[in-house]
């Protein structure tokens, strides 16, 4: 199985974090998310003790909302020690309604607005990542009317061409996030944010990408970031006391996937940290990372009903479900690949091979093609696997269907964190 915490019990049913998973789609009905909080914990606890090993916990892990936002994950994360990474004022509303201090909260975005800013830099978020040169300005004046001074970092982007798709690709020149080394745009950056009353720069941040599965784009980040606080001090005489290496490290979303566990990604980056700040002589900065996919992806599966199936002779047949797109929009997106199975045949060989179709009107609504499963007839429960990031948090209302419910299970007990969509929520806003 793809993950430890799957099972298949006596009676042939798939099971997740010790609970039934046919049983779930009975009673909290379909598309349904479904989340291990012990994995999550797990994960959390993975991250912090390799920090606390390698480093002696001169760190925060700061967890990458983006793969899944919803009160019970910042409370779950938070009570694991960890901080949160929030790229909207959306993000940001529901961590600090969940209860994470706002010191623990680090704040993104390419084209925050300025409500976005006044609300983090007036509820006090620990940090507040910078993109470009106006924002700078605009943040400025933004602390100096609340009567604050921000701790900054600036977004650097540090020439790695890490391998992973296009779209989720940033940190190379051709982004459009933050400042580029190679230009002399991010030292122009620095001299510009040392200059602003309100704004205290305390350290620089990289993210090179998501799902990435080797460990050396990593490190090689982590070896370029030291040598530029390096220059910066030996140029402008300032030490930065804060490295922001962001998140990443990828995920198994199919058996063939064979990804370097985040605990030796990790080792690795800290590895290289401590061997460039010795070679430099500069000092061990504090560290941040902003892991999302490592810490829910596997931790999450979705639930379906087999609507029909579909053969199109010498072609390909369909197994049509009630969900799709408007659930996981990641095989439209990227074409990402997933397994799957029929959860009340789990114990039977996978020896169809099909293409899953969802409900939305639409020919490119698919979870993902070839993809080897039961013989499904309709009314059966189909699990996708490795669901639990960057799925309920880009779903949408397509076709106005509501979005679905997450169920939480621990050792077994499930219970709802957030509740389905009503045909009354899809139409509240509307006049
Ligand atoms: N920090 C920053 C600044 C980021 O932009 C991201 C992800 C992360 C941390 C977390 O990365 P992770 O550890 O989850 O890889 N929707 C895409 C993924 C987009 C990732 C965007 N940024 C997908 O479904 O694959």
């Amino acid at each position: 199985m793809l993950t430890p915490n799957l099972t298949v019990n006596a009676e042939g049913h798939l099971c997740f974090g010790g609970a039934d998973t046919v049983a779930l789609a009975k009673q909290h009905g379909t598309p349904l998310y479904v989340m291990d909080e012990n994995m999550i914990r797990e994960n959390c606890r993975g991250y912090e003790s390799v920090i606390a090993q390698e480093y002696g916990g001169r760190g925060l892990i700061c967890y990458a909302s983006k793969a899944l936002s919803c009160m019970e994950l910042y409370r779950i994360v938070d009570s694991e020690g960890l901080g949160a990474d929030v790229i909207s004022g959306g993000e940001l509303y529901t961590a600090l309604k969940a209860g994470m201090p706002a010191e623990k909260i680090v704040m993104h975005g390419n084209s925050k607005s300025d409500s976005e800013l006044h609300m983090a830099v007036t509820r006090g978020v620990g940090r507040i990542v910078c993109d470009h040169l106006p924002e700078l300005e605009r943040l400025d004046r933004i602390a100096g009317a609340a009567g604050k001074t921000v701790n900054i970092l600036l977004r650097i982007k540090p020439g790695i061409d890490a391998h992973t798709h296009d779209f989720v690709k940033t940190g190379c020149i051709d982004s459009k996030f933050g400042f580029a080394l190679e230009t002399g745009e991010a030292m122009a950056a620095v001299k510009a944010a040392s200059l602003y009353p309100n704004l205290n720069l305390v350290g620089l941040h990289c993210h090179i990408g998501s799902q990435i599965l080797e460990t050396e784009p990593f490190a090689e980040a982590a070896r370029v970031m030291v040598k530029f606080l390096a220059q910066i001090r030996s140029e402008l005489g300032v030490t930065l006391p804060e490295l922001n290496l962001g998140g990443g490290p990828g995920i198994r979303y199919t058996e063939a996937d064979d990804p370097k566990p985040f605990g030796e990604i990790i080792r690795a980056i800290l590895g290289a940290v401590k061997e460039s700040c010795a070679s430099a002589e500069f000092p061990e900065p504090f560290i941040l990372f902003e892991p999302g996919r490592s810490i829910v992806g596997g931790a999450g599966l979705t639930l379906y009903t087999v609507m029909a199936k579909k053969t199109i002779p010498d072609i390909r047949t369909y197994v049509l479900v009630d969900g799709g797109m408007c659930d996981n929009p990641r095989y439209a997106l990227y074409h990402s690949r997933y397994e799957a199975l029929i959860a009340n045949k789990a114990a039977a060989p996978r020896s169809a091979s099909v293409t899953i179709g969802g409900k939305c009107c639409e020919s490119g609504d698919l979870i993902g093609e070839d993809m080897p499963l039961q013989e499904a007839v309709p009314g059966d429960t189909l699990a996708v696997l490795a669901t639990g990031a960057y799925n309920y948090s880009m779903a949408s209302n397509y076709n106005r269907n509501p979005r679905a419910e997450i169920v939480m299970v621990r050792d077994g007990a499930a219970r709802t964190v957030v509740k389905r969509e009503s045909y009354l929520d899809i139409i509240a806003n509307d006049i």
